[in-house]
């Protein structure tokens, strides 16, 4: 089938850019990307983007109206296209069966009911959603059940790999390209018409094409493994807490052994983001369902230790303020799930300010690219910390920059890795805080050293700093068990 108009249906984190890239790299092809929200369609039609991603502007303005568009009316678009992308999300569940753990299918299966539907021909249906094992199975199930004569349906698993943040630098130049298909003459040649696709910039050698389970797998093996790194790295920080072992030499040592390397071991306040947990736990949920519970909690760890890392952090700075934040206030840098984006989805300072927030805490909260209604929205998810509606306006305060957040707070903590939190100026900030004056680098992104040369009192994940002389050495003593 030869592919000349393509549809996405979702036009969010990875619809957006990955189809903006599409028909960047393709002009001959007529890109269409749909979604119910008329308000986020709106948003990718106008200046203001509806997610912030370097480089993302200049792709999508380059090409939006010539072969790239951005429509609400989702039936027109898979009447057309030959070729379509399901990017929709697959939360966790949070009801029913599986609740917490499951991925929640039910978008998915509505697309695949509405291509059934609408569809006038032959389509190649693509999942780029993450899916569990044997969705695409599902999916099939539902198009042939309501098959209309003369229409064949190919579906593929097509997994994206992007990075938020990194996106469009991971889109046009990606390690792979995984595209998983049936083992048959017709399955092949759909995944050679999507191949086709990607081959006008990526390397024949880069594609990768395997059986449909194998691909549905690999995705979430890939951020099963990902976030296992990162669980890893926080698991040792916490041993060097105690120890005076220093987490960053700890993984300069493991990351230059190249069987290991030495990407993805950075310790901090635990992995955030919309992909790892929810990832994990649907694989913790596919192996309970396997029968496979050792497996099950091998990777239910992974989720447990990020929590783990989250509270003890939090515990940190309540400990180190005398033990108790009850009315003191805290600056918090960053809100953000990682750099270079708006995303807050699971960001560990959500955790960290409810849990901070349970004690009675202030919080100055600034991040360059959060809204302050996205923060509100996020920090009111457990309604059962405020005692009054406007308990949450009282505690929180929203801050246009880095000094505002700090001026007459107790402590600064850094919960998202922004560049430009590295080369505040750290003495005026110092001489605007209360004293004494606390730092906490969640991030470990700061010159720990001058931080304490200006007088702060500094705590960093993974690291005990010698220069902190009020520390209690919590080494234990020889022959104690
Ligand atoms: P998102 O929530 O940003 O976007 C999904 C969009 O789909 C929303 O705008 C929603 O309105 C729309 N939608 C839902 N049902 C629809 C329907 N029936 N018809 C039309 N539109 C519909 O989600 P995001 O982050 O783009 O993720 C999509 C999928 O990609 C998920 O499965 C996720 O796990 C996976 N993924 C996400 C990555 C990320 O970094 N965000 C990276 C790799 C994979």
């Amino acid at each position: 089938m030869s592919v000349k108009k393509i549809c996405c249906i979702g036009a969010g984190y990875v619809g957006g850019p990955t189809c903006s890239v599409i028909a960047y790299k393709c002009p001959e092809l007529q890109v269409t990307v749909v979604d119910v929200n008329p308000q986020r369609i709106a948003q990718w039609n106008s200046d203001e983007l509806p997610i912030f991603e370097p480089s993302l502007d200049e792709v999508v303005k380059s090409c939006r109206g010539r072969n790239l568009f951005f429509s609400t009316d989702v039936d027109q678009a898979i009447l057309e296209a030959e070729l379509i992308f399901i990017s929709v999300n697959t939360p966790t569940k949070n009801y029913g069966l599986g609740k917490g753990r499951a991925a929640d299918l039910k978008f998915v299966e509505s697309c695949a009911r509405r291509i059934a539907e609408i569809a006038k021909s032959s389509k190649i249906v693509v999942e780029k959603s993450t899916v569990p094992v044997k969705a695409a199975e599902s999916i099939t199930n539902i198009l042939k059940a309501n098959v209309k004569p003369g229409i064949k349906y190919q579906v593929l698993s097509n997994p994206e790999f992007l990075a938020e943040g990194t996106a469009i630098g991971d889109l046009l130049n990606p390690d792979r390209v995984l595209i998983g298909g049936e083992q048959t003459s017709e399955g092949q040649e759909a995944v050679s018409a999507l191949g086709w696709v990607y081959q006008h910039w990526v390397p024949r050698e880069k594609i990768i094409t395997m059986n449909t389970w194998s691909s549905e797998l690999s995705k979430l093996a890939a951020n099963a493994f990902l976030a296992q790194r990162i669980s890893s790295i926080n698991a040792m920080s916490a041993i060097c807490e105690v120890t005076g072992a220093d987490v960053s030499e700890v993984a300069h040592a493991i990351g230059t052994d190249s069987r290991i390397g030495n990407k993805f071991l950075k310790a901090s306040i635990g992995f955030g983001g919309s992909c790892f947990q929810k990832d994990v736990l649907n694989l913790v949920y596919l192996c309970e369902c396997l029968n496979l519970p050792e497996v099950a909690a091998y990777w239910q760890k992974v989720v447990d230790i990020n929590d783990y890392q989250r509270r003890r952090f939090s515990n940190q700075i309540i400990q180190r303020l005398f033990n108790t934040v009850t009315s003191k206030t805290i600056a918090i840098l960053g809100f953000a799930f990682k750099k270079d984006t708006g995303d807050t989805r699971e960001s560990s300072a959500i955790y960290i300010c409810q849990h901070l927030l349970e004690e009675g805490a202030h919080i100055n909260i600034y991040d360059p690219k959060v809204k302050k209604e996205q923060i509100l929205k996020d920090l009111s998810s457990r309604p059962e910390i405020f005692d009054s509606p406007d308990r949450l306006n009282e505690l929180v305060t929203i801050c246009p920059d880095a000094y505002t957040a700090a001026a007459d707070s107790h402590a600064l903590v850094i919960c998202t890795e922004w560049d430009e939190f590295a080369n505040l100026d750290y003495k005026k900030i110092y001489s605007h805080m209360l004293k004494p004056a606390f730092v906490f680098d969640g991030r470990l992104i700061l010159d720990h050293n001058s931080l304490l040369d200006l007088g702060f009192h500094v705590e960093v994940i993974g690291k005990r700093l010698t220069r902190d002389i009020s520390r209690v050495v919590r080494t234990p003593a020889a022959g104690s068990t």
